[in-house]
């Protein structure tokens, strides 16, 4: 039995997810696991009833749950920064999340705007360490609002959670078993001691894996590359602010938002699973919105929690019904977001 908390969040947030449930469920009678799902209204409209984004009592009841499946975190009439880091990064953070992992996979029939690239081109992973990094909000202003302002954001990285981030890709390129290869993204030439440290344990840990290939790229040349030759790439490994932009363009060449999901992983501890677009207030209720991203975000909680035959079935419905959509884009899908879910949900077979 897996005790599932669910976070709808957000505009469409409940929407998309509601066709996750659909789906979860028909796997649930179909593989026989059973699932206890609780709903949580973490959001925008908690925090205007109430002022509150999420309390340490939260974060001590969300830990006695398997995984986390969450929809969006985001609401137009609150000011933007309170939610994502009094919600989403709180989560991440207290939750030690250390891992973002972010599939960039072309499903057939899917529009790319890479010109000449096929599914078979556009299959990778990003690994972005989720804890550490620019995103440790430490720093702080110095004369702030005058002439002589100071402000500083700290980039920290700490051994530890680097090496384990490190690691973390190195096994998954190893558990992929395709090219068998990690690439480190970052920025030696210029993050002379983040990145020197980062290419440092980079080396090590590559050590013990010996049958793992290792690769390098710079992050701006890293983006050109996603662009030119997608196919080079099988795992990047890269830190946290580089892999949040590096992961909104693999979205974009995987089909968009409607499609690209992604978890926040702590292989000891609670894992969540979220679509990587935001709430899209303005298709809110509208029944338009793709529910691809989170239903993939479902596939991917299960392959986590170890049920890889459901996951491998969930992906394969998924693939069957983007083979029938028009396009991934809201509102031009040819169905509505729950006859999306619907023919996923029906495609699910042992
Ligand atoms: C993401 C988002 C978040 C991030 C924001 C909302 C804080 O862009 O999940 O990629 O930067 O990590
Ligand atoms: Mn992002």
């Amino acid at each position: 039995m897996y005790k599932i908390a669910v976070i709808p969040g957000d505009g469409t947030g409940p929407e998309v997810v509601r066709e996750g449930l659909k789906v979860l469920g028909r796997v649930s009678s179909i593989f026989q696991i059973d699932f206890d799902f609780k709903e949580f209204d973490f959001g925008g409209d908690r925090y205007l009833k109430t002022g509150k984004t999420i309390t340490e009592e939260d974060i001590e009841e969300l830990r006695k749950f398997r995984a986390i499946y969450l929809g969006a975190i985001g609401h137009p009439e609150v000011k933007p920064g309170i939610l994502e880091k009094g919600i989403l990064l709180t989560l991440r953070f207290s939750l030690d999340q250390y891992i973002n992992l972010r599939p960039v996979k072309l499903y057939p029939n899917v529009e790319t705007p890479l010109a000449d690239k096929k599914p078979e081109d556009i299959d990778f992973v990003v690994v972005r360490e989720n804890t550490e990094g620019l995103y440790v909000g430490s720093g702080g202003f110095f004369k702030k609002g005058t002439k002589d302002e100071i402000a500083i954001q700290e980039h920290v990285n700490t051994r530890k959670g680097v090496e384990r981030c490190i690691r973390y890709a190195f096994e998954y390129a190893r558990k992929r078993n395709r090219e068998k290869k990690v690439t480190l993204c970052a920025k030696t030439n210029v993050l002379t001691y983040a990145h020197d440290l980062w290419e440092r344990v980079f080396h090590e840990v590559a050590r013990e894996y010996p049958d793992v290939k290792t690769d390098y790229a710079h992050v701006d040349a890293t983006t050109m590359w996603m662009v030119k030759n997608p196919e080079w790439f099988d795992v990047i490994v890269t830190e946290n602010m580089f892999g949040d932009i590096i992961t909104d363009l693999g979205a974009m060449i995987q089909g968009g938002m409607g499609v690209a999901a992604g978890g926040n992983i702590n292989p000891d501890g609670v894992s969540m699973f979220e679509p990587i677009g935001g709430s899209a207030p303005k298709y809110t209720g509208k029944n338009m919105i793709n529910p691809i991203a989170a239903i993939a975000a479902a596939q991917m909680m299960l392959d986590v929690l170890g049920e890889s035959a459901a996951a491998v079935s969930v992906e394969n419905a998924i693939i069957k019904t983007v083979g029938r959509m028009k396009s991934m884009a809201a509102g031009q899908m040819g169905y509505s977001t729950s006859e999306i879910g619907d023919m996923i949900a029906t495609d699910i077979v042992k």
